[in-house]
């Protein structure tokens, strides 16, 4: 992997991949995506289709690097969500860059679609809900160890789940969609960061970076290019 902005460097290997991810201390709030040339998001209803060796070692690097991973429920049912494993090649790349070796899943879901008995159902795993869901359903999935976080009334209130993760310590939140959540998390104005790996393919899949129109135009700011077998790895400051 070659980085061809800002200073086009040559053979990235992973301590420089940490390095050209790495963020400043403190809170931020970082949206990880793989896209066609065409804006679709899925092959067959999944991201798989779109990926490349360059783009698993940038997954792994801003696993790596986060505190918490958010996923909203639909994509973490579409792609299987497991825990972030200590015998992963995450969890290996996170000891060797002194960090605690698993990080939480933090699933986004306003009717708390967990159930007990999932894969994500267990002590590591959060659930971001709110008031309005079953209140049976969150006490089921409090029992089975996971930790529920009430936030908002009818819906899910993102700025307040962001304060109720980083009052546990967890700051540096990777939210990995889907397009739902990406959408929600534009719309309450707390992405800071996007990161988007360009596929050189042509989908035509109805499953877009975004659930729909936004209330005004976002344009996020370039600032750094990394590029391998013909994918472009971006990095965009998204200004608030
Ligand atoms: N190419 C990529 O990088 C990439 C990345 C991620 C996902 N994907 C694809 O995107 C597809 C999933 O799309 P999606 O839009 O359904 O995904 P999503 O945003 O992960 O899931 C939508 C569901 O998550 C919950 N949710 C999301 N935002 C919420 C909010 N603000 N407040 C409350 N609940 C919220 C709701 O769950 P409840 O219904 O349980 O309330 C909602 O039905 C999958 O096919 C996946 O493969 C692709």
């Amino acid at each position: 992997m070659r980085r061809l902005l800002p200073d086009p460097a040559a053979e990235l290997d992973d301590a420089a991949l940490v390095e050209a991810y790495r963020l400043p201390a403190g809170r931020s709030l970082r949206v990880d995506f793989v896209a066609s040339l065409d804006g679709s998001v899925t092959v067959e209803g999944r991201s798989g289709g779109l990926g490349s060796p360059g783009d698993k070692r940038v997954f792994r690097t801003l696993r790596a690097l986060a505190d918490v991973v958010l996923v909203g429920h639909g994509t973490a049912a579409a792609e299987g969500y497991r825990p972030v494993a200590a015998d992963s090649a995450v969890g290996r790349l996170r000891t060797v860059i002194g960090r605690p070796a698993s990080a939480p899943v933090a699933v986004v879901s306003r009717r708390a679609s967990l159930a007990p008995g999932d894969r994500l159902a267990v002590p590591s795993t959060i659930l971001v809900t709110c008031a309005a869901t079953d209140a049976g359903r969150r006490a089921a999935l409090a029992d089975a160890g996971v930790t529920v976080l009430v936030c908002g009334e009818e819906d899910v209130d993102l700025p307040a789940a962001l304060d109720a993760l980083a009052e546990r310590g967890l700051e540096q939140v990777l939210c990995e969609g889907g397009p739902a959540l990406l959408s929600a998390a534009l719309a309450a104005e707390v992405v800071d960061e996007l990161d988007l790996s360009i596929a050189p393919a042509l989908v035509g899949s109805p499953d877009r970076l975004l659930a729909g129109p936004l209330t005004g135009v976002v344009r996020p700011r370039l600032v750094q290019v990394l590029e391998e077998d013909g994918v472009l790895f971006t990095r965009y400051a998204v200004d608030r």
